[in-house]
């Protein structure tokens, strides 16, 4: 199809492989350092993922009412169930103010108090004095957050010079014999053009995998194609049986309905009309964390109180809202209600389910960026050149369970933190790049070649629908022992199916069968990874909720789950209860 022999080689300092919020922030680090920067992107920057995050950035401003990074800490800990890394979650909670003044700095359009101070709205399981009750800290511009910080980060990288590499698809990642990370093969989605982006310092900001659930809130380019490079280079995927369901899809489309809404005063309701979620979390009602109203919901849906003809939906009610406050605050909902629920939510409840949203593990990395694997025993030791930041790495911040608006948090300060290793790293380097290994491209190579010379093989379509139907059925807001066993089976029945996918129409223009073909090989990574690990996590806490295991097991499963491609294989690593100033934030049940 190409010149695939012999690809063309370009150079950089850095390679960011991703264009949404952790990647763009990076490359400001990088680029303003002087530092020659690619950014390669399967989409124009601004139509990345993070456009879509809707109601906040956490920051402990305290603009409307008191709040400190010590609360945001302690929040962020109970949400994660304490599967979190209390190091890392204080690094992030203290570094939130700073990193959201230096966001309105670079012109980010935020809402504005009456003195002119960032707006904040309450989100779930923010709480003031260690758990007492909902606070002000999510840092909004309406509903449309990710889309105005998109916008500005972007801004800000033209004018640092970033080069962008728009429509171009990362393949496979570069090691050589000492497992450095020398950069990436990418294919130019339009011509089918395979090129070497060489690199001192690689970043994977790919964003999540939402697209292996059958209903998700997630674009169709969340493919988890940093997940799937970093398995098939011999890095192992943490804590992947952490899936966050968002309470607030809309029924049968899966568009995201803020949680803001609930911060606005939205109130979830049953078909009684109750507010269900008072008996579930009697001080937080329903803005406890997501995993406890998705379970609070999908309990209600179970025992027969969903509505609709199938009863299989929820109410979110704002008619009880000023209408003035959904057009300033919530006018993107309004319309999505609109479009998607045929709703007007002013005059009538908007329809909502749990629904795929984000992913709490990932590629494993220290708070620096950088990422970390075992290696002689230790689980810390660096892969030299290879840093990973937002939803694609693995900090750990999350844990078993994420705070809504500590996502955008998340890639702001980890972006920017990688952002700074990388600058220090390549600064300590030679001039020169590295060799690079004879067999750099064989992979990539390998993998379209396959896809090239399959005949009469699985259709795409049918094998992406397969993996999404096991993915939805067997691993979902409930997890049962027979179906999670069932499952880690059949999606190997599946992966069996992804190696004989066939392009069919093989001169397609803009490549696109061969990129859903290359996207599904990193999808079944993520899903394998997925399956394996909750079925192997013998207890519930935060998002895996077992019937079987109904208790967290602090004895036993107070640890990190690290998949490995190679064996389809967990190993473990201990979680860092310590943090890096303050008291560890004790082990304790965990009740809104
Ligand atoms: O509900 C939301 O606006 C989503 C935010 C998040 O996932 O952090």
């Amino acid at each position: 199809m190409n010149q695939l022999a012999h690809p063309t080689i370009r150079k950089f300092d850095a390679i960011i492989v991703g264009a949404g919020g952790a990647g763009l922030r990076a490359a400001i680090q990088l680029s303003e350092s002087g530092l020659k920067t690619a950014v390669i992107s399967k989409v124009f920057p601004t139509r990345s993922h993070t456009v879509a995050a809707q109601g906040g950035v956490a920051a402990s401003l305290g603009n409307s009412e008191e709040d400190s990074w010590q609360w945001h800490m302690y929040d962020t800990v109970k949400g994660s169930d304490w599967l979190g890394d209390q190091d890392a979650i204080e690094f992030m909670c203290r570094k939130a103010n700073e990193v959201v003044v230096e966001l309105e700095h670079y012109g980010m359009p935020f809402d504005r108090l009456e003195n002119g101070k960032i707006y904040q709205r309450p989100f779930g399981g923010h709480m003031s004095n260690f758990g007492e009750k909902p606070v002000r800290r999510a840092c909004a511009a309406a509903d449309r957050t990710g889309h105005a910080m998109l916008h500005a980060m972007y801004q800000r990288n033209v004018r640092a010079n970033t080069q962008f590499f728009v429509e171009w698809m990362a393949l496979d990642l570069i090691r050589d014999i000492d497992g450095q990370v020398l950069g990436v093969t990418a294919m130019e989605m339009e011509t089918g053009e395979v090129v070497i982006f060489q690199a001192k310092a690689t970043l994977f900001a790919t964003g999540g995998a939402g697209r292996i659930y059958y209903s998700s809130t997630n674009a169709f380019i969340n493919t988890g194609d940093g997940l799937g490079m970093a398995a098939r280079a011999g890095i192992p995927l943490e804590d992947m049986e952490f899936w966050q369901f968002h309470p607030t899809g809309v029924a049968g489309a899966g568009v995201l309905i803020t949680e803001g809404v609930r911060g606005e005063g939205g109130i979830l309701r049953n078909s009684t009309g109750e507010r269900f979620m008072e008996r579930y979390a009697p001080n937080a009602k329903d803005l406890a964390s997501r995993d406890v109203v998705s379970r609070a919901m999908a309990t209600e849906i179970k025992e027969g109180r969903g509505c609709g003809p199938d009863k299989d939906y929820l109410l979110l009610d704002l008619t009880h809202l000023d209408p003035k406050t959904i057009m300033q605050r919530l006018p993107g909902i309004r319309e999505i209600s609109l479009q998607f629920a045929g709703t007007d939510p002013i005059k009538e409840s908007i329809p909502v389910v749990p629904t795929c949203h984000y992913m709490m593990g990932g590629i494993p990395t220290n708070y620096h960026g950088q990422v970390v694997v075992t290696k002689d025993g230790r689980h810390d030791a660096v892969v030299p050149g290879f840093y990973a930041a937002g939803e694609c790495a693995c900090a750990s911040v999350h844990g078993a369970n994420r705070l809504g608006t500590n996502s955008l948090l998340d890639l702001l300060v980890f972006g920017k933190s990688a952002g700074e290793s990388m600058v220090s790293d390549i600064k300590a380097m030679p001039a020169a790049h590295k060799e690079l290994p004879q067999d750099g491209s064989d992979l990539a190579r390998s993998r379209l070649a396959r896809l090239e010379n399959q005949q009469s093989g699985a259709n795409v379509h049918e094998v992406q629908l397969a993996m999404r139907r096991v993915m939805q059925d067997h691993c979902g807001v409930f997890r049962f022992p027979d179906m999670l066993a069932q499952g880690v089976t059949k999606i190997l029945e599946v992966e069996k199916q992804v190696m004989v996918t066939e392009i069919r129409d093989k001169s397609q223009v803009f490549n696109t069968a061969r990129l859903e073909a290359l996207e599904l090989d990193n999808l079944i990574e993520v899903a394998k990874a997925t399956m394996v690990s909750a079925e192997a996590r013998r207890e519930s806490r935060g998002a895996q909720a077992r019937e079987d295991f109904p208790d967290r097991d602090d004895a036993n499963w107070l640890k990190h789950t690290l998949w490995h491609r190679e064996g389809n294989r967990l190993d473990f690593k201990p979680v860092q209860m310590k943090p890096l100033s303050v008291d560890s934030i004790e082990l304790k049940k965990r009740v809104y």
